[in-house]
């Protein structure tokens, strides 16, 4: 796949793929959409406790980032465990070219994510006391074979239903709320009609939220 580097609205970088004309994160902003979907609607409600975080997919590690900051802010207090899966992990030069630490201001900011891409697949690492991240190369249909603890937050951050329609189907789903505990919270960018429908249909309780700039709503959907 051929993948560029883009400047997003708010001025920080994305990748985008032109073969699918999908970008990793919104035109609009990419910091932005990470703070607003994952952290303000995800991170903040769930982290007053020791909590097991799942992404689909890794990617760039931006929302990894993101929490990480947010995490260091709140005293980090209390521990951490950060799950990803990633089928088409990102290189070193794109890496290098996100320049993504240079969006935080935290001790090591840039130590830490060369350490978070480079960490080795499949076992935890800890990237900074209390917060644990273990990566998976694998495709998301296989999370049923991949062994984690409950998981309380997912990050469901998988490029749009447009280029890839089996990702927001119910098979997916189902594998997802299999992983998470009762109470967990399910967090999206998207605000497709069919999605709430089938996550209900899971016994989520779905709620709309304001959307991040240039997007009108997004989903929250929690485990019953
Ligand atoms: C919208 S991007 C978001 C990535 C990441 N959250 C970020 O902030 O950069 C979706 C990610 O899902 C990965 N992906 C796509 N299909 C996949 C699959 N079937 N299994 C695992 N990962 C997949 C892509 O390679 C990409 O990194």
């Amino acid at each position: 796949m051929n993948r560029e580097v883009k400047t997003t609205e708010d001025g920080s970088k994305t990748l985008f793929i032109n073969e699918m004309n999908e970008g990793y994160h919104s035109s609009h902003g990419a910091l932005q959409e990470a703070i607003h979907v994952f952290i303000k609607n995800g991170f903040n409600l769930k982290y007053n406790c020791g909590i097991n975080i799942l992404e689909l997919g890794f990617g760039t590690g931006l929302n990894l980032m993101v929490t990480i900051s947010d995490f260091l802010e709140k005293g980090s207090l209390f521990p951490v465990h950060y799950f990803a899966l990633e089928k088409y992990p990102v290189l070193p030069k794109e890496i290098t070219e996100l320049n993504y630490a240079s969006l935080f201001d935290f001790e090591n900011a840039e130590k830490i994510y060369r350490k978070a891409h480079e960490c080795e697949w499949s076992t935890e690492t800890e990237l900074l006391p209390n917060f644990f991240l273990t990566k998976f190369e694998t495709d998301f249909f296989q999370l049923r074979n991949i062994p984690m603890p409950g998981i309380d937050l997912v990050y469901f951050d998988c490029f749009g239903a447009r280029v890839q329609p089996d990702l927001w189907e119910k098979p997916l789903f189902e594998r997802v709320a299999e992983k998470m505990n009762k109470e967990g919270l399910l967090t999206t960018y998207s605000s497709k009609g069919s999605v709430r429908r089938l996550l209900k249909e899971l016994d989520f309780l779905v709620e709309k939220k304001p959307g991040p700039p240039g997007k009108r709503e997004m989903t929250n959907a929690i485990k019953q």
